[in-house]
């Protein structure tokens, strides 16, 4: 679907969104010009030319407060890496909303590898950007990363790896904008609980399930972990863990995990988990080649709705996946970000801002192409 036609109802949902108290290759390169190397095609964004730096007036069709409060300034956003099948995603949400608006954005590729960010950040700070978007490459990385910006007293957003409130507390122009990854864990759980057998295919009066896991250094991972399982105790099922291995995010990893596991436990795995949707994908192909048949005897759910996973959850060969919506957290991110341009501070404790997660099956599943 078209982002440009999705940015207005993701504007209006913003309405919508919960305060939660609760190396120096710095080129400037917008995300059309330096692809993920390695991201799987369906997910890799239609390439276009990076438009010359946007001074132009915001578009027309933008209310007047928003175009008052947009513009001009130069934006350096920070990703863990490029090569993730989700973060491209939400990197060329972030570009297109950014360069709408008129501002001037360089994107930095941290390959996964903190230092490197940290050096990018720095070069970004020695330039004179006017705010950061980062998306650390470690969660544990928070503190640095949150004295240097607030040393040089730069406004900054935080997006997709969430620090503690606490952490955060240390720089008032500084706000998280994400999930709450323990809701996509519950809803992959009732995912399951939806099914006519609720999970438990051979009727031995337990889930088995096997579960492929994103990064555990990051709170998604850990979350999605838990709460999948427990919306399934929760729900007075027992279960049983066949397996749990860190998949990382990657799709080879997933296929190879289902892959071994699949042979090692035949029938008995009866729900395979998967953290995120490109692992479940890569878990498909993995179900696929042992003849297993996804719904018939065997489940397989995932989260972030990518568009390669949207069609598997139309044909049948997901159970279903969680909308983990990129333009809602791009448009946040930036919202938040004018809100710190235009010297808005944020209290302790007030610093993080969700966007919902939405669960798709076959029943909802064309709203989201
Ligand atoms: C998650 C997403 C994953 C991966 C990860 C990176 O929210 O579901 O696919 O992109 O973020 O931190």
């Amino acid at each position: 679907m078209k982002l440009r036609k999705v940015t207005a109802m993701v504007l209006a949902s913003m309405m919508v969104f919960s305060m939660a108290a609760c190396g120096s290759n710095a080129e400037t390169s917008a995300p059309a010009e330096a692809p993920a190397e390695e991201a799987p095609a369906e997910e890799a964004p239609a390439e276009e030319p990076a438009e010359e730096p946007a001074e132009e007036a915001p578009a027309e069709e933008e209310p007047a407060e928003e175009a008052a409060a947009s513009g001009g300034g130069n934006i350096g956003v920070c990703i863990y890496k490029f090569d993730d099948a989700f973060m491209t995603t939400y990197r060329n949400a972030l570009q297109e909303i950014l360069e709408d608006k008129g501002y001037t954005v360089t994107f930095m590729d941290g390959k996964n590898d903190q230092a490197e960010q940290n050096n990018q950040i720095n070069n970004f700070i020695a330039q004179g950007v006017d705010a950061l978007i980062i998306n650390p490459v470690m969660t544990s990385a928070a503190d640095q990363i949150i004295a240097t910006v607030k040393d040089a007293g730069i406004p900054t957003v935080l997006i997709n790896r969430e620090p503690t409130a606490e952490q955060m507390s240390a720089y008032d122009k500084l706000v998280y904008v994400g999930c709450d990854a323990r809701q996509s864990g519950t809803m992959q759980g009732e995912l399951i609980l939806d099914t006519p057998n609720k999970g438990d295919i051979n009727g031995d009066g337990k889930i088995s399930y096997i579960m492929i896991q994103g990064d555990p250094e990051n709170v998604d991972a850990q979350y999605r972990t838990e709460f999948s399982v427990k919306a399934l105790t929760d729900a007075g099922m027992e279960v049983e863990e066949l397996d749990l291995q860190r998949g990382d995010w990657d799709r080879n990893k997933g296929q190879e995990i289902a892959q071994n596991d699949l042979s090692k436990f035949g029938d008995e795995i009866e729900v395979v988990f998967c953290n995120n949707d490109d692992m479940a994908i890569g878990a498909l192909q993995a179900i696929q080649a042992a003849g297993r048949k996804v719904n018939e005897d065997i489940y397989l759910v995932g989260v972030d709705a990518l568009d390669a996973a949207l069609n598997e959850v139309e044909n049948g060969n997901m159970t279903g996946t969680v909308l983990n919506d990129a333009n809602g957290q791009a448009a946040g991110a930036v919202e938040a970000m004018e809100a710190l341009l235009s010297g808005t501070t944020y209290a302790s404790g007030e610093q993080s801002i969700y966007v919902d997660y939405v669960k798709v099956t076959p029943d909802n599943v064309a709203e989201f192409k």
